[in-house]
């Protein structure tokens, strides 16, 4: 079995990737300001060999969002600091907090202005792989750049040679490297709008060295505004041992798996033996299927086995009672209504999506009613119905749910707060509504999100 202290010693190795910020239990008072400022902020990028993109948005101090890193069960705190010239928010995808720290506009917070700031303070239940992100203007300010990383760590988990997390997104850029428009109508009513560059961690294709015959957690995350991912890996063994933050049940040899906005995706790659040797993690989707990371072996090998891996450590998750279970229907579909306000966290101008039939073009305000009112700690069924031609990634704030029947897909056992359902699937989502709160239920792609697929629920 690892040992923790081998993590220490590849942690040169593994600090060099992360790039995070260390800050779990910096902050110990009860209601001293945060220890850690987060800036919202302009800045140049250097995506493309045609010169430095102008226009783009980042968090922090770099060019590139930091990996936040935080403990499972630690108190977290961190002052936004809006230095954009639009308001924002930050969302914390995924987590299990409450429901005034998850950073919806209208619903659970006021817009932050430019200049103005907003102390997120929250301990994380679970471990593993999410991201934060915008919930303002969202096309825009995410298309631009503002996403990143979310990593909570568990000391029980089991140590690794090395870790590289991947910020998996799509940038929609002309041949000048600067910026077109980020949508056209006619492609949010269908599939969304693709980017133009794919970048990890806001490079095309990065090399990433990591210990020969070592063990490396690979986290992913998918968060770009439109596009789906058929991941493989070449070259290397590669086993799935989390999806959407969550450990799955048993871990399985990744060969192909689909995964839509907002979800993530943890493996355990064993690097080859030989010096030099390069596996790719790759997208095999669609009509242009592309390298997205390479990983080469480097050093003597360690000669390590994935089946030595201990499993994740467990989240504390609510058990589901199927059997006082109420089902609430969920049906997707285009729509015609009227088209939305302006608001002044973006409109797209359009609605074209709705759920139950009522499209909401989520953060403009006056959302209309709850879809669903549920009751604290009771157990809930979402039956999900998908007539339309699209894929949508459906996320749900605050809580998390375990994917059951399906008439299209297989289902693995497991746990997640975005569910990829395929055009003409009907899924059963089971629930425990154990966090009191407006919860926004919506599509991850954005302009589907933007243009009235979107809604939201009530835990009382
Ligand atoms: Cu990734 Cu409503 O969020
Ligand atoms: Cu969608």
């Amino acid at each position: 079995m690892l040992k923790r202290r081998a993590l220490l010693k590849g942690a040169l190795v593994a600090g060099a990737y992360a790039g995070g910020i260390g800050l779990a239990a910096r902050h110990s008072g009860a209601s001293a300001a945060p220890a850690l400022h987060l800036s919202a902020r302009p800045t140049e990028a250097h995506l493309t060999d045609a010169g430095v993109t102008r226009g783009a948005m980042t968090y922090g101090d770099g060019e590139v969002p930091p990996v936040l890193r935080l403990r499972r069960g630690k108190a977290f705190s961190l002052r936004l600091d809006n230095r954009l010239d639009e308001p924002t928010t930050i969302h914390w995808h995924g987590l299990r907090i409450e429901n005034r720290m998850d950073g919806v506009p209208f619903l659970t917070q006021p817009y932050v202005y430019p200049g103005d700031g907003f102390d997120y303070a929250f301990t994380p239940p679970d471990a593993g792989t999410f991201w934060y992100h915008p919930h303002c203007n969202t096309l825009e300010q995410i298309g631009r750049g503002l996403a990143g990383v979310l990593v909570v760590e568990d000391p029980d988990d089991p140590v690794f040679d090395a870790e590289i997390t991947l910020n998996l997104r799509d940038w929609r850029l002309g041949g000048d490297g600067q910026f077109i428009a980020q949508f056209r109508p006619r492609d949010a009513a269908r599939a969304g709008t693709f980017g133009t560059v794919r970048t990890a961690n806001w490079r095309q294709a990065p090399q990433h060295d990591a210990p020969a015959g070592g063990l490396v957690r690979l986290r992913l995350a998918a968060t770009d505004v439109t596009r789906i991912l058929d991941l493989v890996v070449d070259g290397a063994e590669a086993q799935v041992i989390a999806r959407d933050g969550n450990p799955v049940e048993a871990r399985f040899a990744l060969d192909g798996l689909t995964i839509g906005p907002g979800q993530r995706l943890d493996l355990a790659l064993r690097m080859p033996d030989g010096e030099g040797s390069v596996a790719e993690l790759r997208d095999r989707r669609g009509t242009r299927p592309a390298v997205l990371a390479t990983f080469r072996s480097v050093g003597r090998s360690l000669k390590r086995e994935i089946g030595d891996l201990p499993p994740l450590a467990a989240n504390p998750l609510p058990d589901p009672d199927l059997s006082s279970a109420t089902e609430i229907p969920f049906i997707l579909s285009a729509s015609a209504e009227e088209r939305p306000k302006d608001g002044i966290c973006g409109s797209l101008g359009y609605n074209f999506w709705a759920i139950n039939k009522v499209p909401w073009a989520d953060d403009t305000g006056d959302p209309t009613a709850p879809l669903a009112e549920m009751k604290a700690g009771r157990t809930y069924v979402f039956n999900v119905e998908n007539p339309t031609p699209q894929l949508h990634p459906l996320h749900l704030h605050g809580l998390v749910f375990r994917p059951m029947n399906s008439n299209k897909q297989a289902i693995r056992p497991h746990v997640t707060d975005t569910y990829l359902i395929l055009p003409d699937e009907k899924v059963q989502l089971a629930l425990v509504a154990d966090n009191p709160g407006d919860w926004v239920f919506h599509c991850h792609i954005i302009e589907h999100q933007k243009t009235g697929m979107t809604s939201y629920i009530r835990v009382v």
